[in-house]
């Protein structure tokens, strides 16, 4: 196992009611921005709960949040917060919500131009105003992690950021919050928790037993319960285990000690920020041809993977592991994730464009073994189309 230095400050307050707990988590003296997306939590009754529990304290509210949060929009609440003397924010909604509150905290405190934040991938983030969530979509694990990625519209670009100052202080995850989410949403946090989760283990083995087979059991679980949410929207436990899970892929836990991937993600994103696709889809793409691409490197963790998590003993090494990777594919398509470039209307021509970007943006030695080149990087996409 490496050496590592674990730390994750947020507390969680898990379950059906726990809303009602902002009364004590928010300090009482606090005067608080609710952030938002679009209207989802003020249409299914979450905002309302929300403000309940917040009580007497002066509060304002901040809509408009997007999907893949743009750098843009969160520049205002910056302005709101400076000119209203805001002390606490309390993110409501999913992971862009929780992402842009993050930046926001962060921006609040910047000296100097706060695209910094992003550019310096959060190196200099040396302080950032106080906040909270409440989870409505699980997904991203934003709400227990110091990660945040965000779009500046103007230059298409869609860039990660992490600091220790932008751990949530708490997170309430109630599970009936998600029953409102479209399928398509809960199709696509099955998909991201799981690519979170294999960026963090389809790598190289160091020994890090509980590490493993913790990741093991998350995608068992997600291979599990990930139907059953699409089949059976208001299924408590199965919601809860979902959400649960989602958390547990994205906080640290099982990434302590354990070389990180991420090649995916990072190739994911440009797919976003000039296609526009859902972030889960884009991974749904870039997955199943990066692992063919990293068969060798990642053999042994393939391997290990065929056959804790699929159940995969029968066949030669090749076997086994093409076999993993086609159910990988076939469990998101069985979510109605296309897994193709094509199934979004992308094509051979749609290649230079990804890879310019990826170069422009520094994501040049990618992966476990900062192996995944530019041109290691075109072959996988041209392997998805
Ligand atoms: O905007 P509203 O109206 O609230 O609707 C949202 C949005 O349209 C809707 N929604 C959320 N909760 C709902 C609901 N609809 C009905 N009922 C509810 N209970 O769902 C839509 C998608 O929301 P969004 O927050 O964008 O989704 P998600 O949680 O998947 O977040 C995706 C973003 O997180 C980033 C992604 O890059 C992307 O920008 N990520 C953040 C990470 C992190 N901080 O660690 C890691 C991830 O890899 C990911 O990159
Ligand atoms: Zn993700």
């Amino acid at each position: 196992m490496q050496n590592f230095d674990f730390y994750n400050p947020t507390r969680i307050c898990f379950g059906e009611g726990q809303i009602a707990k902002l009364a004590d988590l928010v300090p009482q003296d606090a005067k608080v921005l609710i952030l938002l997306g679009g209207s989802s939590a003020r249409r299914n009754g979450t905002l309302e709960e929300v403000k309940q529990a917040l009580g007497e304290r002066p509060q304002f509210e901040f809509d408009g949040i997007e999907p893949n949060p743009t750098y843009e929009t969160l520049m205002k609440a910056v302005a709101f917060i400076k000119e209203n003397d805001v002390d606490f924010l309390l993110a409501v909604g999913g992971g862009s919500v929780i992402d842009g509150t993050k930046f926001v905290a962060a921006a609040a405190h910047y000296d100097g131009e706060p695209w910094e934040i992003l550019q310096t991938f959060g190196a200099k983030v040396m302080s950032a105003m106080p906040f909270g969530s409440v989870l409505t979509l699980p997904a991203t694990g934003s709400e227990m992690n110091s990660g945040s990625v965000v779009t500046r519209k103007s230059l298409k670009a869609k860039l990660p950021f992490m600091s220790p100052h932008v751990f949530p202080q708490f997170s309430v995850l109630d599970p009936v919050k998600t029953y409102t989410l479209p399928k398509r949403q809960i199709a696509n946090g099955v998909v991201d928790a799981f690519v979170h989760t294999t960026e963090q283990y389809l790598t190289y083995p160091v020994g890090a037993m509980v590490q493993d087979r913790y990741a093991e059991s998350l995608l068992k679980t997600l291979i599990e319960v990930g139907p059953k949410a699409l089949a059976t929207p208001e299924d408590y436990n199965v919601r809860a285990n979902l959400m649960w899970t989602a958390t547990c892929a994205l906080n640290g836990v099982i990434g302590a000690g354990v070389p990180h991937d991420w090649a995916t993600h990072m190739i994911g994103h440009e797919l976003t920020a000039l296609h526009d696709i859902d972030h889960a889809r884009t991974l749904a793409i870039v997955l199943p041809s990066l692992l063919r691409h990293t068969k060798a490197e990642k053999k042994a963790k393939l391997l290990q993977y065929a056959e804790r998590v699929w159940d995969i003993t029968e066949g030669d090494d090749d076997a086994r592991i093409d076999a993993a990777i086609e159910k990988t594919q076939a469990f998101f398509e069985s979510l109605e994730i296309g897994t193709h470039l094509s199934d979004y209307e992308l094509d051979e021509s749609h290649l230079d464009a990804l890879v310019d970007q990826l170069e422009t943006h520094g994501m040049v030695a990618l992966g476990e073994h900062q192996k995944i080149d530019l041109d290691a990087s075109r072959a996988i996409l041209k392997g998805a189309l």
